[in-house]
């Protein structure tokens, strides 16, 4: 009976905290037959593919990336690529593999396709945004170099420069969800596409902070 007992507290708490091993699985195998492995396209280390502008996972909150798997599943986030994976997983499996991939070390260098040089445009808008556009600073929400802060406002040093101006776009589109305050497509909509392509291929250019994955995804892998 007591054996019993504690096998449901087991199972109660499993159902609860995400299993980053579980997610390990589902990140190198996919979940057949639908779900392909996520590395396919994240690459081996969560660090995304700049050549084809697929986001670096590795190192992001769990909290961040569980929200954007359910939000691709419900269609509040509209990706024909994304859109059918999340929706062919349990949300236990999307909070399994946001554990994992938020478990992981963020790339120590910037993305590898930054190529073209940041100008002073990027910088400006970054750090000080455009006050007669009603801009904010990104770092002001972003973080110091763009290192990302809490659930919310995920890492954005490092990730490739097209990835960037696709979300913009796609606020300005409608097709993402607005966002914490409907800040982001506010902030989207008052950005000239010149402006938009400098803010992104400055944070592009950025090195990834060493680790900034929230202590709910350290907790996953600990257990
Ligand atoms: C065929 C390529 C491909 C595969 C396989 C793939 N993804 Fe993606 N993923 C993408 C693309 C492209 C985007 C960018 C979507 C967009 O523009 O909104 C993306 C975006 C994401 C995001 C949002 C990241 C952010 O910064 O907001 C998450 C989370 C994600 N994928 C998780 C996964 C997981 C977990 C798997 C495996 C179960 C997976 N992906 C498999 C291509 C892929």
């Amino acid at each position: 009976m007591i054996a019993g007992m504690s096998m449901l507290t087991c199972i109660a708490a499993s159902a609860q905290t995400p299993d980053s091993a579980v997610g390990d699985a589902i990140a190198h195998q996919g979940v057949p037959p639908a779900v392909p492995a996520c590395i396919a396209c994240h690459g081996a280390h969560g660090e995304g593919n700049a050549q084809a502008g697929f986001p670096r996972l590795a190192g992001l909150s769990a909290g961040y990336l569980a929200a954007q798997l359910n939000d691709f599943a419900s269609g509040a986030r509209q990706q024909p690529v994304m859109m059918p994976i999340a929706k062919g997983m349990t949300p236990e499996a999307r909070a399994n593999v946001a554990a994992y991939f938020a478990s992981l070390d963020a790339p120590s260098s910037a993305s590898s396709t930054s190529t073209q040089k940041p100008d002073a445009l990027g910088e400006q808008l970054a750090l000080h945004g455009n006050w007669k556009s009603g801009v904010p600073a990104c770092v002001s929400c972003y973080g110091d170099q763009g290192s990302g802060v809490g659930d919310a406002f995920p890492a954005l040093a490092s990730q490739p420069a097209a990835y960037i101006k696709t979300q913009l776009a796609a606020w300005k589109a409608g097709t993402r969800a607005p966002g914490p305050l409907g800040l982001m497509s506010a902030v989207a909509k008052r950005l000239s596409d010149q402006e938009a392509d400098a803010a992104a291929t400055y944070f592009a250019s950025l090195p990834a902070a060493a680790h900034n994955a929230q202590e709910s995804a350290k907790q996953g892998v600990a257990r």
